[in-house]
């Protein structure tokens, strides 16, 4: 191979592989067992010779990282992942790197997962099923975990990307919610879809589905009863959900969290669930991964999973694909099935990679 490509982990499917492998790349996977590499491990898989680098989000690459790969000859590095918070993109591009993500191929698979939370933490799945297996059932009951219907409430989304359109359509068809959302863009096809949705309901003599663009977040907050957070993680959307805004959100809201940890104050979060019972939580993203903050693995009203939002095998696979797509078309310039995701200023659409 005459590229030298360096992943800093393995990842799943051997398509990416062999993208790499029939096309001049000699691939080195990083074996460390260790979860998560130091800079100064990474710097070590960098050494003196390196074309590229396909990286995960729970690295930091910043000035040190790139002016590295700069001096080993490198020009691209590909983020294993749609958010790009731990990349800093003027650092790569100072240091002449482009920088890539892989946005697209996680989208449903992430809305899922988010639809999966709401849904578990609206219905208290978890703490049902762990009352049965502590042999608590002792037969049915009226009040038994007793939850909140979603038909005919309002989702709010806060941050209507992809991701966010994806979840609320699933929310709005699946289970015939309202939709209220807040986002800079305005989301012309969601609302579209709301709105022809709601004349097939009303057609079918069922009450019509509505959808309104929010003038403020605030307005979400107050009149939703499931919220769900799809925003970029970045200096403005850094504790978007503080205790002011949780104290004017609905005692019963449940509210889902699978973008960035760091949009919610998790500490602040803690003292509400626990003044708020009846409030419920479904976060796939911590503040300080991989800690929660003291309190949380108690709450009852919780519903906490290991930032698995993407992780479904096509998804993963897809992935990893793209990584090595954005990689292969900056190194050997030219685009393999299409343009390389590189990230600048915004995330751009990509298309679906072939099965
Ligand atoms: C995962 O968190 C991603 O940003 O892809
Ligand atoms: C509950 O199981 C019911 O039949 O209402």
């Amino acid at each position: 191979g005459k590229y030298r490509v360096v992943s800093t982990k393995s990842m799943p499917g051997t398509r990416w592989i062999r993208l790499l492998t029939d096309n001049d790349c000699r691939l080195e996977i990083c074996t460390e067992a260790k979860t998560i590499l130091s800079v100064d491990d990474i710097l070590a898989l960098i050494g003196d010779r390196c074309d590229a680098v396909i990286g995960q989000l729970t690295e930091d690459w910043g000035e040190v990282l790139f002016s590295a790969l700069k001096r080993a000859g490198g020009t691209a590095f590909s983020n294993m992942a749609v958010g790009y918070n731990n990349v800093d993109v003027e650092a790569a591009n100072r240091n002449g790197i482009a920088v890539g993500n892989t946005p697209g191929v996680l989208t449903e698979t992430t809305a899922e997962l988010a639809a999966s939370l709401t849904l578990a933490a609206a219905r208290r799945i978890v703490e049902a099923d762990q009352f049965m297996r502590a042999g608590l059932y002792e037969g049915w009951l009226p009040h038994l975990f007793v939850g909140n219907l979603l038909k005919g409430q309002t989702v709010g989304v806060i941050g209507a990307g992809r991701i966010g359109s994806a979840y609320a359509r699933m929310m709005i068809e699946g289970f015939k919610m309202n939709l209220i959302y807040y986002d800079l863009y305005q989301a012309t096809r969601l609302e579209k879809f709301v709105t022809a949705y709601g004349q097939f309901l009303k057609a079918n003599g069922e009450q019509p589905v509505t959808w309104k663009r929010a003038a403020t977040m605030e307005d979400v907050l107050r009149e939703a009863d499931v919220i769900s957070l799809h925003p970029v993680l970045d200096k403005t959307t850094y504790h978007l959900i503080n205790p002011e805004r949780l104290a004017i959100m609905k005692k019963d809201a449940v509210l889902v969290n699978a973008s960035r940890g760091p949009v919610i104050d998790e500490v602040a979060l803690v003292e509400h669930l626990k003044a708020n019972p009846m409030f419920r939580v479904g976060l796939d993203v911590f503040e300080d991964e991989p800690y929660m903050k003291p309190g949380l693995a108690d709450m009852k009203n919780a519903v906490v999973v290991p930032h698995i939002a993407s992780a479904s095998k096509w998804t993963r696979e897809g992935m990893a694909t793209l990584a090595a797509l954005n990689v292969l078309g900056k190194i050997k310039g030219y685009p393999v099935w299409g343009n390389p995701n590189q990230v600048e200023p915004f995330l751009k659409e990509s298309a679906t990679p072939p099965p």
